[in-house]
Formats: structure tokens, sequence, C-alpha cells
């Protein structure tokens, strides 16, 4: 068994699903790489305590990210941080040799990106790859399988999305995830985008060109001082364009939204794949359910709706007919994480998203911010 002893850098919201993951490992089977949290990193003093309480491992405890990368203790660094400290901090642990999970956007803009691309480029040792999570469902899974397979034949559109609602109730106080300093321009598209996009761009659905129509629907919030303060950032982004099958070289039109202010949708991810030969629905609304229409010339128009097993791409305790949630989900992206980084890329049955891919992501949503700039269709450079 390897342990791979991994630092957290930002121990909040996302830090504690990695670390509740680390606990869980013994949830997965056959594996030989275990991940141990040895080192923990943020701002935040009071963060610490629920880590105290429950990861007798961790080692060594600071504010100063500098510090984490410095021991040698750590190998490993999640980084789940606001999206303006990305590139100095993911730039910072690649260079100092330490292997990374970034958290999305993966910078806070394209010049950010690229900054961080170079330097993976510079230490072409290091195994980096940035969080997506939902793509792991079994459900999904299926949808990769089929496009892999051919099934759809040619692809007659694909509609993405995540969407939030918890931005509804305009009396939420602001978070840094509403300002643009610390959010960067893309808004919605930079915190809920990544996520749309992972399934699309890894089987080579990249929209090239980009009609995009962002909107700002609440536009101050109370800023927990007993004022209000401006809420600048995008709320809601639909994008359509028309991307390539590379299987056959045809265009398709492809639509990818991201909403924070979206009626009832708690966390809702999507993927439709409508093909002349087969189509396929997954929402994580109905995590195990899974819509298909299989269709042959002649024959019958029928969707199916399947409950889909507790199949995913790493093998676990859990019996396959019980449900599979998102806690299963960030457990089977760790996985993918940890084994790829021991066994080589390409040696996971579904890998993380890699860094080209969110490149990929920030082509897009750059030509998404220009689109809405001169309300025109903007070409992806
Ligand atoms: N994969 C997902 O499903 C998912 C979900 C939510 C957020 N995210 C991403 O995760 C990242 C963090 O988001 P979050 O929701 O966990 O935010 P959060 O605000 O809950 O946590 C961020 C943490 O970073 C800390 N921090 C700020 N500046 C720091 C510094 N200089 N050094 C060390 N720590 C610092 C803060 O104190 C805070 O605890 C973002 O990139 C966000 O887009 C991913």
């Amino acid at each position: 068994m390897r342990t791979l002893r991994f630092g957290i850098v930002g121990c909040g919201l996302m830090g504690r699903e990695f670390a509740s993951a680390v606990a869980r490992w013994c949830h997965m089977l056959d594996l030989d790489v275990r991940p141990e949290l040895v080192a923990l990193c943020d701002a935040n003093p009071s963060i610490f305590e629920w880590y105290r309480a429950n990861f007798p491992s961790v080692r060594l405890v600071t504010d100063d990210y500098r510090k984490l990368l410095a021991s040698p203790e750590v190998e490993a660094v999640y980084c789940a941080v606001p999206h303006n400290l990305h590139a100095e901090i993911y730039v910072a642990a690649i260079e100092a040799g330490k292997h990374l999970l970034g958290e999305k956007p993966f910078g806070i803009d394209r010049a950010a990106n690229a900054k961080i691309l170079e330097a993976i480029r510079a230490h072409p040792k290091v195994f980096v790859r940035c969080s997506s999570e939902f793509p792991f469902f079994p459900g999904v899974q299926r949808i990769v399988k089929a496009a892999l397979d051919g099934r759809f034949g040619t692809i007659l559109e694909v509609e993405a999305g995540l969407h939030h609602c918890s931005d509804m109730d305009p009396r939420k106080p602001l978070n840094w995830k509403r300002v643009v300093k610390f959010n960067g321009e893309y808004g919605c598209m930079g915190d809920l985008g990544m996520h749309t996009l992972h399934v699309p761009l890894r089987l080579g659905w990249l929209p090239r060109d980009v009609r995009a129509i962002l909107s700002k629907i609440v536009t101050e919030r109370p800023d927990g001082k007993g004022g209000m303060a401006p809420c600048e950032t995008w709320d809601n982004a639909i994008l359509f364009g028309n991307a390539i099958d590379p299987r056959n070289g045809r265009t398709f039109p492809m639509t990818v939204t991201a909403k924070r202010i979206s009626p009832g949708d708690a966390n809702t991810w999507y993927l439709n794949v409508r093909g002349t030969r087969a189509s396929m629905e997954f929402s994580s609304r109905y995590p195990k359910s899974l819509r298909t229409l299989d269709y042959a010339p002649g024959g019958a128009q029928a969707w199916s709706e399947e409950d889909v097993n507790y199949d995913a791409p790493f093998k676990t305790i859990t019996g396959g007919i019980f449900e599979f949630g998102f806690g299963d989900s960030i457990l089977q992206m760790w996985a993918a994480f940890c084994v790829e980084l021991v066994h080589g890329p390409g040696s996971v049955p579904f890998g993380c998203v890699t860094p080209e891919e969110t490149a990929a992501q920030h082509a897009l949503f750059t030509a998404a911010l220009e689109s809405q700039k001169t309300n025109s269709v903007v070409c992806l450079e």
C-alpha cells in the first residue's frame, strides 16, 4: 500500500470534503494507494478545530502556505482557496515539487491559468489535475461510455449545465464568490462552469464559437455588518455555440449553462446528449436515473428510464443496489487522482480534469465575456 501524504491549503467548504474522503478511504476496495492528511494551512485559525478533533495524523498547522510547501512531510497538496489566489499558490506548490489537485476555475482568468500551465510544463514530474466530481456518478459514466462507443450516431445536440438556487434569496449575505476581485470576471462561469465542461471536453466537444447571455440579477446584498454591498459578479450564464464531434468532424449545437439563481435547483448538474441513433439524459436531481432512447430507422422512439446501479469507476464496499451521492463522487474523484498520480497518466478508467482542459475552459469563458460585451458571436482562439 502506497501512502500519499497530503497537505490542504484552504480548509473551508471543500477542504473539509477532501478530509472527509480521506477518513472514509476504507470504503474503497482494491486500491494500492491511500491518502493521509498530514498538514493544514488556512488564513482563518478557527477553522482548524474540526480537523484537530478528527485527524490525529495532522503534524503541521499553519496560516502560511509557504511553510506547508516547504515541509518534506508533504508530498501532495489539495488547494481550495478563493480564485484570486489560485495562480500564486498553485505555481508555488508546483515549483516546490508537490503534486497538486487544484480547484476550479484553475486561475482567476486566462492569464493566471497560462501561468499555472507554464509552471506545469517546467516541472513535468509533478502530477497536476483540477477538481470536478460529478462525472464520477455512474449515470454520467454510462453516457461517457455511450459516446466513446459511438452509440449516439450523429450528434444532434448537447446540453450541459450546473444550477444552484441558494442565491435566489436576496437576504443571503455577500461572500467572496460575489466579489470580482476574489472570484473573477467570469462570475458564475468560474464557479460552476468547469463542472459542466469536464465530460464534453474529455469527449472532444468544445464549442468553436460562443454567443453568451450573462445576467446580473441581485445587484447588492447584506454585507454582514448591517449595511449593503454591491454584488458584482454574473449570476447566470447561458452559452451557446457550435461544437465539433471529433469522431466524424460534424458540427452540432452545444449549450452550456451555469446558474446561481435557478429556482428550485439545489446543486443540479445535468448532461443531455441527443443523437440520430441514441439519446441520453442524466441529472443529479434524480441521481440514480438514466434516461435513454435508442432508435433504429422505422423503429419506435420511446424513452426508457433506468435506476442505475452503484457501479462507479473505482470499486467500493457499497452494494450495487444502493444509491450514489455527492460524497461518493468526491471519493471517486480522489481515487482517480491518487491512482493516476501513482500509476501514471491514463492508468484510470476516468481521470480528473487535466490542465489542458482547464485552459480550454478559460478560452471558452474569455470568449463568453467578449460575446456579452459586444453582443455578438465570438470565435474561440
Ligand atoms: N469541487 C466543487 O464541487 C467545489 C464546490 C465549491 C467550491 N469549489 C472551489 O473550491 C475553492 C474554494 O472554495 P470553498 O467553497 O471551499 O471556499 P471557502 O471560502 O469555504 O474556503 C476557502 C478557504 O480558503 C481560506 N483562505 C483564504 N485565503 C487564504 C490564504 N491566503 N491562505 C490560506 N487559506 C486561505 C479561507 O480562510 C477559507 O477557509 C474555489 O476555487 C471554489 O471554486 C469547488
